[in-house]
């Protein structure tokens, strides 16, 4: 009995891998790859691995791309180039193999879109699909095959210039905007004319460069890497993501372009991924300056063996050639590179139609539409952090004194990673507001560039706030203070501009601060001395008009925080899932730093974890963001109190709009895990959605948890543990009324 369920479980099995081969030799993708793979000379699978930055003329490329020594191009930008490196290498090369072209299109390529982070702030899905998908058209318009987007890495810092690019602190929302971002690039099928491949970047931990310095070491225990920093990754894998990139840093002591356990042992063989690695710019040879690698040649052995594919910009891969002949790695090895460069070429139909049509640009670039919806997703993206007495929105009849540094500063309005929009194109909040006002609008720069040290504007600037009802004050950063290499220490509002709004708070003029940054910035002083606050991050080309449109009331803001903001960079690192401790502090104890009593002798009772000056609440939460309506939340109802191990439950709540204006919400479920192997957060977001509602209008929202939602890794294995959780359906993770409910690992 027993031998024959073995047999026919074996025989079962051998049917299963017959099928598995036939279904792989059916494949015309796999077919394709491996009949190339057969006719391609050593020297030509190693071209396939060069990425080279692109400059001068495609004639200067000739004699490489004949000999078929490039496998892509970054940098190159214009339909006519990239069609003619297409044309030599199709036709002039042995095996017309095309080329990737890649260019970092981060945020838009001539329409310029809020950056990332502003982008993360609408929570929006289809926003976010919706604008990579325009990104995407103007982008191959101009030649270009393959962006180097989106960036998913979950960052905890401020301070980090990167974080601009990024989607905030949460691993849930980062994996949701980013697989958004990958269907807006790609579509449904990479071989579309007017889509790109998109690539899921910086693989891995890259967000936790020690201090925020870009470029630093990062130590990540196996748990938090799976819990937090993976999970974008994984996301982006199952969506089909053609491309990763791997990045600069070196994790836990190994740099994450050679790093083995990452890419081969996660990636390749946990995920299954068979889509490109690309390394980051010269982050193969960047190993020797780890200290990780004595040699280019040692470093191209990491990277090859840790199965990075395609070398972006160093020279390292020249050596595979001779590891192969000293015998440390295999031509198979490189096979398999090789066939994961070809499969995505072939999937993307470049095979056929390597080719852009040279007339599209003028029918999809900077078009109506394209301006329309950079506008609404800017407006989706500037978050109402404070409004007293409502003093937002304006009306159109009040006289205003614009006054700041942004508030016409069509370049820095793009933000950060802007290679090809174009300034000319942008609309600045003084055009958008002198169309709004006409002559009720009282205009003084105050300070020319955000870091401006100069008084000589104050004095216009205060004659302008005097002679009006109310001051709009747009200070901020300029677009070279975020982004790669720019991490600052501190984090306050660059020059004198605090300096210029407690000037002109004495006028007692109502004023409304707008921020336009890359960065949460710490500006808890300026807040108290403004009436109303909109952070708006850099909104792109349609910055002007998504600020009026929002400051005058046409549209209510929606927008929530995607990061936490900190008080100050002392504060840092400060995100809402964070642990409980052992010595937790009610948020509502204040900073007693000046109660403490001069020689005051040692205590160690009632301690807990605070800043002593700083207290243990941020500026403002995560998911935080205010609108021109009141919403009502009614408590949560839960289908059951208990979970099964193979059933799902479902959480609701009815949202009412109670205020007098239409407008969005953003409703965010939270789940904590009481008890873990590991010590689990105090809360997880596990879900959200946005709602339009209408005055006095109400919605049930009803979301669905299943025990798969609360799985994590233990530092050992990913489990599911059975126990008590707090629910919660929010505004933001601090608010809320938590409901409980247990999971159970048998049907009773
Ligand atoms: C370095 C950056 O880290 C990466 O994000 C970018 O895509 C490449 N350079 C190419 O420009």
């Amino acid at each position: 009995m027993k031998l024959t369920i073995q047999l026919s479980l074996i025989f079962f099995l051998l049917m299963l891998v017959n099928a598995c081969v036939q279904q792989e030799e059916k494949d015309p993708v796999e077919q394709q790859v491996s009949s190339l793979l057969a006719q391609m000379t050593l020297d030509e699978k190693l071209g396939q691995m060069m990425q080279v930055n692109y400059y001068g003329k495609p004639e200067d490329w000739n004699e490489q791309l004949k000999n078929g020594q490039i496998g892509s191009f970054l940098n190159l930008s214009g339909v006519i180039d990239a069609n003619e490196v297409q044309r030599i290498a199709m036709e002039e090369s042995r095996l017309g193999i095309p080329l990737l072209i890649g260019r970092d299109v981060i945020h838009g390529f001539k329409t310029i879109f809020p950056i990332p982070l502003g982008m993360a702030s609408s929570w929006s899905t289809e926003m976010a699909e919706g604008a990579m998908e325009i990104a995407a058209k103007e982008a191959k318009a101009a030649g270009i095959n393959w962006t180097f987007a989106p960036m998913i890495d979950v960052t905890w810092d401020p301070r980090w210039g990167r974080v601009a690019e990024t989607c905030g602190e949460d691993p849930y929302l980062t994996s949701q905007l980013g697989v958004a971002m990958i269907r807006g690039y790609q579509g449904n099928n990479p071989s579309d004319s007017l889509r790109i491949a998109a690539c899921a970047k910086h693989y891995v931990g890259y967000g936790m460069s020690e201090a925020g310095r870009d470029y630093n070491t990062t130590y990540i225990p196996e748990a938090l890497l799976r819990n937090v920093h993976l999970r974008p990754f994984k996301a982006a894998a199952d969506a089909g993501c053609l491309t990763f990139m791997s990045a600069f840093n070196d994790l836990n002591g190994v740099p994450t372009s050679g790093n083995y356990f990452t890419l081969k042992t996660i990636l390749r063989d946990e995920w299954k991924y068979d889509g490109m690695v690309v390394s980051d710019w010269a982050s193969i040879q960047q190993q020797v300056v780890h200290g990780y690698c004595e040699t280019d040649k040692d470093a191209a052995e990491k990277s090859v063996l840790a199965t990075v594919d395609m070398e972006m910009a160093s020279r390292c891969y020249d050596h595979l050639k001779q590891l192969i002949e000293e015998g440390k790695i295999t031509e198979e090895l490189i096979n398999e590179r090789v066939a994961n460069i070809l499969r995505i070429k072939f999937k993307m139909g470049l095979f056929e139609n390597p080719y852009v049509d040279e007339t599209l640009a003028e029918r999809v670039t900077l078009t109506d539409e394209n301006l329309d919806y950079a506008r609404k997703v800017a407006r989706n993206s500037m978050v109402l952090l404070k409004n007293e007495a409502q003093t937002l929105p304006l009306k159109k009849t009040q006289k205003v004194a614009l006054i700041g540094p942004m508030t016409n500063a069509p370049h820095d309005q793009m933000g950060t990673w802007v290679f090809d929009g174009d300034e000319k194109n942008s609309i600045t909040p003084l055009t958008a507001f002198q169309e709004v006002l006409g002559s009720n609008l009282n205009y003084a720069l105050g300070l020319e560039y955000s870091r401006d040290k100069s008084r000589a504007g104050f004095t216009q600037a205060l004659a302008a706030a005097r002679k009006s009802d109310v001051v709009v004050y747009l200070v901020g950063e300029e677009a070279g203070l975020s982004g790669e290499a720019n991490s600052r220490g501190i984090i306050d509002l660059p020059g004198l501009q605090s300096e210029l709004l407690s000037e002109l708070s004495k006028t007692g003029k109502p004023i409304v601060l707008v921020v336009l940054a890359g960065r949460p910035l710490g500006i808890g002083a300026e807040i108290d001395l403004s009436d109303a606050v909109l952070y708006a991050w850099h909104p792109g080309t349609m910055a002007g008009p998504a600020l009026t449109d929002l400051i005058f009331g046409d549209y209510s803001p929606s927008a929530k925080l995607p990061i936490t903001m900190v008080k100050g960079a002392g504060q840092i690192p400060f995100y809402y899932y964070r642990k409980n401790t052992g010595k937790p502090t009610d948020p509502e104890r204040m900073t007693y730093i000046d109660d403490i009593p001069r020689n005051s002798k040692q205590l160690s009772l009632g301690f807990t974890s605070l800043h002593i000056d700083y207290g243990v609440t941020p500026l403002y939460p995560f998911g935080y963001g205010l609108s021109y309506t009141t919403f009502d939340y009614s408590e949560v109802s839960l289908s059951s109190s208990e979970l099964m191990m193979k059933g799902d439950l479902t959480a609701s709540c009815t949202i009412t709009n109670i205020g007098s204006v239409a407008a969005e919400e953003i409703v965010q479920l939270y789940v904590r895990d009481l008890v873990g192997s590991l010590t689990r957060p105090i809360k997880e977001l596990k879900g959200f959605t946005r709602i339009a509602l209408q005055p006095g209008e109400s919605k049930e929202v009803t979301f669905t948890i299943q025990p798969s939602d609360l799985e994590f890794h233990n530092g050992e294995a990913y489990v599911i543990e059975p126990g008590k959780f707090r629910l919660w359906i929010a505004k933001d993770s601090e608010s809320g009324i938590a409901s409980e409910f247990t999971l159970l690992n048998e049907q009773k």
